[in-house]
Parts: structure tokens; sequence; C-alpha cells
């Protein structure tokens, strides 16, 4: 099983980078596991055009054709996620056919937990992805130091490593998809 994990936090000192770490540690266990910094990568604009053919959109939307799963960490900026993650899938685009997809967010309180969800369902019905149930939502008060200490946050976490490890293997059908067979990521 293939595993994708992208930080998606342009922020130096970014808590979803975190987040995103800790599943990682986590993920290894099951199967190879691949990370994305988008600090490190420079995406362009989407301008549905020259931006789509870019080196680095290619190469990015490469590594997302190869997993099977692919969890975003995304920060939360006024009650959605920041605009980063929004760009990237627009660029990258039809290499999220039937991923099966989980989010882990870092946001300043506790009131923006729902943020995710309108980029979840629009990878839902433009790309039939498979959401993992499991949402992981950390605000300030759950790191120390750099550390995730909330026990429940961490619970939340293991809970979608679980998650993602059983409905990867299964896909949208019960079974892999065709699109999944061609491209070898079963
Ligand atoms: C422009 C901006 C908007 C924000 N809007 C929200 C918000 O709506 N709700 C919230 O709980 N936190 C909000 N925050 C706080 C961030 O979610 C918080 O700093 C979080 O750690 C960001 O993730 P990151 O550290 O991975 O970049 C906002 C921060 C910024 C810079």
């Amino acid at each position: 099983m293939t595993y994708l994990v992208i930080s998606t936090s342009l922020n130096p000192n970014s808590q979803s980078y975190i987040l995103a770490l800790e599943t990682v540690k986590r993920l290894q266990q099951y199967g190879t596991v691949d990370f994305v910094d988008l600090r490190q990568v420079n995406l362009p604009h989407c301008d549905g055009d020259k931006a789509l053919s870019h080196r680095n959109v290619k190469r990015l939307a490469a590594r997302i054709e190869k997993a099977r799963c692919v969890i975003l960490a995304v920060p939360i900026y006024n009650y959605d996620v920041g605009s980063v993650v929004k760009n990237m899938i627009e660029l990258t685009g039809d290499a999220w056919q039937e991923k099966t997809v989980g989010f882990l967010s870092a946001a300043g309180g506790k009131s923006s937990f729902m943020a995710v969800s309108g980029l979840a369902m629009s990878l839902v019905f433009d790309f039939r992805c498979l959401l993992i149930p499991n949402f992981v939502y950390a605000d300030r008060s759950s790191f120390d130091k750099g550390v995730l200490v909330d026990k429940r946050a961490l619970a939340r976490m293991d809970d979608l490593v679980d998650s993602a490890r059983r409905l990867a293997g299964v896909g949208i059908s019960g079974r892999p998809s065709p699109r999944a067979l061609a491209a070898k990521v079963v």
C-alpha cells in the first residue's frame, strides 16, 4: 500500500506540519509512505492554462497518482482550509481520481472544526474520492513546544490511520478500481 501525506501550510512554524509528521510515523507501520512539504515545492497559481503543465505540477501529480491514500494536513484560515491546498488540487486535478483521502487540520481555536467540509465534498463529487471519516482537528492548545500533546487529537490520529489502512485497501467500490489497477497502485 502506498500512502502520501501532504503538508500544505507555508508557515515556517506550521502546526499542521507537526500533525503530518506524526501521521507519517504511524502510517509507516502499514506500507510505503511518501511525504510532500509544500514549503519545499514551488507551485504556480492555477490559471487553468500554462500552470497546469508546470514541471513541479507534473511531478507532484505523479506522486499523487502513485498513492492509494492521500492524507492532507491543512491550516484553517477564515473558517475554511487555506488556499494553498485548493490551488494544489486545482493544479493536479485528475491525479485525485478515486483516492482515499483523509484530513489533519490545525486551527487557532475550537470553532472551525467543520472547515474541511467544502473541500472534502468537492473531492467526492469531482474525483469520486473516498473520505476517511476520522478527521483530526487540533487547535493551539493541542501543542506544547512543537509537540502534539492533546490526548483526544492523538486518539483521533490513531483512528484515522487505522481507517486509512482499512479503507485504502478497499476503495470506493469494495474492489480495486480499473484506474487503480491500470496505475498499479493496488
Ligand atoms: C489568515 C488566517 C486566518 C485564520 N483563520 C482562522 C479561523 O477561521 N479559525 C481558526 O480556528 N483559526 C484561524 N487561524 C489560525 C490558524 O488556523 C492557526 O494559526 C493554525 O496553526 C494554522 O495552521 P499552520 O500552523 O499549520 O499554518 C487563522 C490564521 C490566519 C493566518
